[in-house]
Order: C-alpha cells, then structure tokens, then sequence
C-alpha cells in the first residue's frame, strides 16, 4: 500500500464522501478553519490585529508561499480574488494596438476567454485553434472527439501563430479533457517569436510542479488542487511583461502607500514594480489566512510527490477498467497518460451515450457516496494527494459496475 503524501486525516473527509472532484472545488485541510477562526477573533477584537504582521505580513507570507510553490520570486507575484481577475488584469493592462491579436486553444474555460473578447472595442481579435481533428466545442461540444494518445496540441498552436498574434492564452490542463500542455515547448517558441505566453494554471497548480521558464503570466484561483476557500488566487507575472502592463491603480499600488507620516492625499508618487501593482486593493486577510495553510501543506510535501502518487492512482484505476465496459476509454486515457499528457483530470469520454448516460451514472456514483463530476461530454475523476488506493479502487468498482 502506499502511503498518500497528504494525510487525509487533516481533512474533513468521511467514507460517504468520496470526493474527487477538485477539478471543481477542492476540499481545504482543517488547518485553514484553524487559520480562519484565528483571524476571525482578531477581527472581533481589531486591537489584535498586527499592522505588520497581519496587513502587511500575512499577504507578504502567502506571496512567499506561493513563490515557493511554483518556483519563482515572491516580488512577481499578486494576490487576486480569482483566475478571472488576473487574467483580466493581463488583458486590461497589456499596451494593445489595434489589430493585435489573442490565439487561444480551442474550447477554453469562459475565465480565458471573455478577458480577451472584452478587448474586441479596442480592436484586439481573439482566434481559437482546434487541438486535434475531430475537436468540437460550444453547441458541439458533445460530439467532439477526444484527444487521442498521440496528440501534439502544441504544434498546432505554434503553426497557428500568425504575424498578428502578440499573445498565445491557454490552461496548463484542460478542464473538460484533462489534457495538459507542454509549456516548456510552447514557452521557448512563443519567446522566439516575441509573443507571450499567458497561463490559466487553476487546474494544475498543487498537483503538477510548475515550470515558469517562458511564461509571460500564470494565474489561478486557490480553490482547486490549491485546496484553499473560493475567494483568492494568485498571478505569477515575469519582470519584464509587467512593466508593459498598465497597474491595477488601486491605492497599495504606489510607494509608501502605508507610510501613513506621508499624507496619503500626495499623489506625487512612482507606481511599485513588483507584483503589489496588479493587485485590487486592501489584502483579502481572512481568505489569506487560509490559502497560506493549504500553501504551507502543499509545500510540506512537496507537488513532485503529489503528482507521482497521483500518477499512480490513476495507473491503478485504468489498469482495472481495461476489463470493463470503460476499456476503450482506459486504454485511451492510459495512452495520454504514459507520454505525460494529463493533469490530476481522468476525463472519461461519453462514447456516444450522451449526456443522459453520464448523468445516470454521476447518480450512481453519489448514492455509492463517490462524487465526481461532468462538463462537455466528459466524466472526470480527479485524484490529489489525500486520495488513497482504496479510493482509486471505490472508483474503479462504481465505474466498472462490480461495486455491490
Ligand atoms: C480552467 C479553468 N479556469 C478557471 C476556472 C475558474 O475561474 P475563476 O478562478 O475565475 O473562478 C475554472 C473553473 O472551473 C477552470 O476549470
């Protein structure tokens, strides 16, 4: 048996719950409660709160935390409420010319695509580029095919690139497919190119180790693989890229913002340079309190060991459904799996049974008290470090319909 790198007893899990679903919410230890219920006491009692060491010092840990996590420096990263917002502070920010142009795979999450549709008045174009033959999305959705083993998602992106394009916008992993993409090709060739590189990361950070060489941006909200409440996320910016990026404007984006000797009425002051100037405003300190916990566990641990014993559950789980009416899809999904294409998402595809199919068999899992979830034709297990072999075998005898 091996031994899950999160210790489930730190969370709040029970044996009616199985829950591999944080490709939708993840669940948070119980040290972020802990955390909560301490800063909430402080808020009952506001002359306990630190300037230093709450306003100032809680953003400035999860800053480093989360530095730590993806292994980049604390200064190029902004605390943000949501994916979304980063990714419109990149949008809003960056110095569009007419005519620029945003390419973007085909079939995104709406959060990486509506920031770019909104530019549509400035005259910037959006254009999506189907990853494989056969990809549907929108109204088609469901009669996309999914990708196969063999897929190279990355050069039908760099062959779509064109004389236009100043940002290429994607998910690290895919959150209908589960495919993940090579981010280290993609941002060696987009640099090249001069064109940058923006990242939807929600579905991969805490789970996959992150590699930032290339990148232009990389944001996430903190509720998936992060384990953290809804209600804070992150945005990674390179040095350089945000120094074209307009700031956010809000009143912690100038120097000497707290220096309250200063009268905060002087205007004459230098916008920051480091991630504090993309951020909305006063710090969200009671979500802070708990993103900073889950942060510090994942850290603990290390996501390299994360994503190994994720990997190894989802081995376990296909090997057992190659014998059962899922064998096309584990023998699919399996492929993906040994050239390193998937995330924590195992999306199983309908296979023509429709959205009624998967609906019937997502109840049956919930009355088995196993709770998963489907979006655009696809069934989706997602296992993270807490998730036991037992649990990849629960799954394994409600899909393959052995479970009594
Ligand atoms: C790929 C992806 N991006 C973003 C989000 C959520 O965006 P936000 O953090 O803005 O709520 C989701 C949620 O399911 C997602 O799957």
């Amino acid at each position: 048996m091996n031994t899950p790198p999160l210790n489930p007893a730190l969370f709040h899990l029970d044996a009616d719950h199985l829950w591999v679903m944080h490709c939708a919410e993840g669940p948070v230890p119980r040290a972020a409660l802990r955390a909560v219920r301490a800063f909430m006491h402080k808020e009952l009692r506001p002359w306990e709160m630190g300037f230093e060491e709450d306003f100032v010092g809680l953003p400035a840990a999860v800053r480093n935390e989360a530095a730590l996590l993806l292994g980049g420096r604390p200064e190029d990263l902004s605390l943000t409420p949501t994916t979304s917002s980063g990714l419109v502070a990149v949008a809003q920010g960056f110095p569009w010319q007419e005519g620029d142009e945003v390419l973007a795979p085909l079939g995104e999450f709406p959060s990486n695509v509506w920031p770019w549709l909104a530019l549509r008045a400035r005259g910037v174009g959006f254009r999506e580029v189907p990853l494989w033959d056969g990809q549907r999305c929108g109204a088609e959705a469901w009669s996309s095919a999914p990708p196969p083993p063999g897929v190279d998602p990355e050069s039908r992106l760099l062959e779509a690139l064109g004389p236009k394009t100043r940002l290429l916008a994607l998910s690290w992993v895919r959150f209908q497919d589960g495919l993940k993409l090579d981010l280290r090709r993609l941002g060696a060739a987009c640099r090249e190119r001069g064109i940058h590189l923006v990242v939807d990361g929600i579905q991969a950070l805490g789970t996959v180790p992150a590699d930032l060489e290339g990148l232009s941006a990389l944001a996430s909200g903190g509720y998936k693989g992060l384990l953290a409440p809804e209600g804070l996320g992150l945005l990674w910016t390179d040095e350089t890229f945000r120094q074209r990026l307009a700031p956010s404007g809000s009143w912690l984006s100038v120097e000497q913002a707290t220096d309250f000797a200063r009268p905060s009425t002087d205007f004459q002051r230098a916008w920051l340079t480091d991630g504090r100037a993309l951020e909305p405003g006063g710090p969200n300190l009671l979500h802070g309190s708990a993103l900073l916990e889950s942060l510090r566990l994942l850290n603990g641990v290390g996501v390299p060991a994360i994503e190994a014993h994720v990997v190894r559950l989802q081995h376990r789980l296909l090997e057992t459904l190659r014998e059962s009416g899922w064998s096309i899809e584990a023998e699919r999904l399996g492929g993906l799996l040994a050239a390193g294409r998937l995330g924590p998402i195992l999306a199983f595809h309908h296979g023509g049974g429709g959205p009624d199919h998967l609906d019937q068999l997502l109840r049956s899992g919930y009355r088995q008290g196993i709770f998963a979830s489907v979006r655009e034709g696809y069934l989706r297990v997602a296992f993270h470090g807490f998730h036991t072999e037992g649990d990849a075998d629960r799954v394994a005898g409600w899909l393959s319909g052995t479970a009594s």
